[in-house]
């Protein structure tokens, strides 16, 4: 990166400000929620099982989230990557624990469910209040994503009848936003015609704009059949093209192959395929991760005047409730206002020079 910060990064300090002063996108018509809504973001949605947590796995090159049968994503988990220089030492910090660095992994999933029986009081409730996770790491891309319960049909026991319902809400209430960027996973092994994660897209964004279309359990398929049809858009059009993906299967999982090594038997899956080699360079993972940050830097950058003229409306608002305060502010609410007004500010210096002096290097 160049002297000015990623543009992906910035907006990741300010969905975190934003996410402090406690909005979460929801109901509350203020500037801020209106500041979250200008944010572009990517979503990941699909059925239970579809391969949604292994797809971010992937896209990480990390162990890290929580597995099992069921619902196991019961809040959603704000992710965001931020690359680092090669050679420095992966870690991960929580905004609900702002002093600890992580580096074992495994304890950051611990910590999400943990995080997540918090709230949800270890219930099989699920709960709209997000988790925040940062990951840092030289193997990374810049990129947000926002991993949110699997959508499915039946409620299973100690469930309520209406949790079916509730999932959907809660998805709808990400993937409604026109700044939302869906990646859209459906499993290969099913007809794609039945995607709940397609059926949702195709209902939300019908012009397939926003909507990134992944192909998961590509080696899962029956011998003698592929896939061809939808990974060459004919079975359902979209804008992007859609990535095919070959994920760790259960019993690589149960084995700990490792993430890296995991990447490797992907790459070499697309290669040697007979079916899909041509489209090798298009297909997996770290493509997918890259494509995906390479199309949030440029969504950002188109947005850059309509969040840039939110964030002076909020630095207005923010000043004169200030005023109203008084100062000097002993309060820790007035104390964390101060703050927010600082970052504000800063954003919207930062955000005027990649306005006025352009083309960074870009996140790559
Ligand atoms: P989620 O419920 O959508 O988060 O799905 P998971 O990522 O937990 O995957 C569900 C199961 O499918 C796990 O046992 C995975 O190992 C397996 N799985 C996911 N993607 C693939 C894939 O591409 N190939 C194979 N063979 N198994 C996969
Ligand atoms: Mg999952
Ligand atoms: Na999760």
């Amino acid at each position: 990166m160049t002297s000015m910060e990623s543009l992906i990064g910035l907006v990741n300090r300010i969905q975190r400000a934003c996410t402090v002063l406690g909005d979460y996108g929801g109901a509350d018509n203020n500037t801020f929620s209106s500041l979250w809504e200008a944010l572009p973001t990517v979503a990941v949605v699909g059925g239970q099982s579809s391969g949604k947590s292994s797809v971010l796995e992937s896209i990480v090159g990390r162990d890290f989230l929580p597995r099992g049968s069921g619902i196991v994503t019961r809040r959603p988990l704000v992710l965001q990557l931020h690359k680092t220089e090669s050679g420095s030492h992966e870690y991960a910090e929580f905004l609900h624990m702002p002093k600890r660095r992580f580096t074992d992994f495994a304890m950051v999933r611990k910590e999400i469910q943990d995080e997540t029986d918090r709230i949800t009081g270890k219930t099989k409730q699920i709960s709209p209040v997000p988790i925040h996770l940062s990951i840092y790491s030289p193997n990374v891309v810049n990129l947000t994503l926002i991993d949110l319960p699997g959508l499915t049909k039946v409620a299973v026991e100690g469930q309520p009848e209406t949790i079916v319902e509730d999932i959907e809400i809660m998805v709808r209430t990400y993937v409604d936003k026109p700044n939302c960027i869906i990646l859209a996973i459906s499993p290969a092994n099913q007809d794609i015609a039945t995607s709940d994660a397609i059926k949702l897209a195709r209902e939300v964004d019908p012009s397939g704009e926003r909507t990134f279309g992944v192909l998961t359990k590509l080696d899962l398929m029956d011998k003698g059949t592929n896939a061809l049809d939808v990974l060459e858009g004919r079975s359902y059009r979209l804008q992007h093209p859609w990535v095919g993906i070959v994920n760790r299967s259960q019993a690589d999982i149960n084995k700990n192959t490792d993430m890296i090594v995991a990447r490797q038997k992907e790459r070499e899956y697309f290669a040697t395929s007979p079916d899909y080699g041509h489209l090798a360079s298009k297909m997996g993972s770290e493509y997918l991760a890259k494509l995906l940050s390479k199309h949030l830097e440029s969504v950002i950058r188109a947005r850059i005047p309509s969040i840039t003229s939110l964030i002076n409306k909020s630095i207005e608002e923010l000043e004169s409730e200030m005023d109203h305060l008084g100062r000097p502010i002993a309060v820790d609410a007035g104390a964390q206002l101060y703050t927010i007004l600082e970052l504000c500010r800063a954003f919207d210096r930062i955000f005027k020079e990649h306005l006025d002096g352009g083309r960074p290097g870009g996140d790559r």
